[in-house]
């Protein structure tokens, strides 16, 4: 993931606009500081996304974004699976008192993408 996004975004690399830290966000040093947090494919792999959620809080600035998209992979992938997961996903945002929950759907080459968004509290 680290070198394709290196390939992906060598411009901004270059000008120091983009620092790539490969870590998982458990490790991530120091937290308070970003206006969004966005995850693509990774909240189904958390076990425990609570927790998980309130790391993301704990490094969002206050009224910053996290937005999280899911898209069904694979031969037995479907649109209602990500449909399920993604409001599955919302529902946890709600618990972890983000606000302006909501869901995107985008179709996505064969398959929709899907999208949960929240803001973290002020
Ligand atoms: C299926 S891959 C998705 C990769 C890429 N975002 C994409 O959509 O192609 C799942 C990714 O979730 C990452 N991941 C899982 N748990 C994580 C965590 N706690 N913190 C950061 N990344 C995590 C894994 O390292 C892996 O790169």
């Amino acid at each position: 993931m680290i070198e394709q996004a290196g390939n992906r975004l060598k411009k901004p690399l270059l000008t120091d606009r983009l620092t790539l830290w490969p870590g998982s966000l458990e490790t991530l040093p120091q937290g308070g500081g970003f206006d969004a947090v966005f995850s693509c494919n990774v909240l189904q792999f958390v076990d425990d996304r609570t927790a998980f959620l309130e790391l993301v809080k704990e490094h969002l600035k206050p009224d910053g974004l996290f937005a999280t998209t899911f898209q069904p992979r694979g031969f037995c992938a479907t649109a209602q699976a990500g449909r399920d997961w993604i409001g599955a996903f919302a529902e946890d945002l709600c618990q972890a008192n983000f606000v302006d929950v909501d869901i995107r759907e985008e179709v996505f080459g064969d398959m929709p993408a899907f999208c949960a968004l929240g803001t973290a509290p002020a």
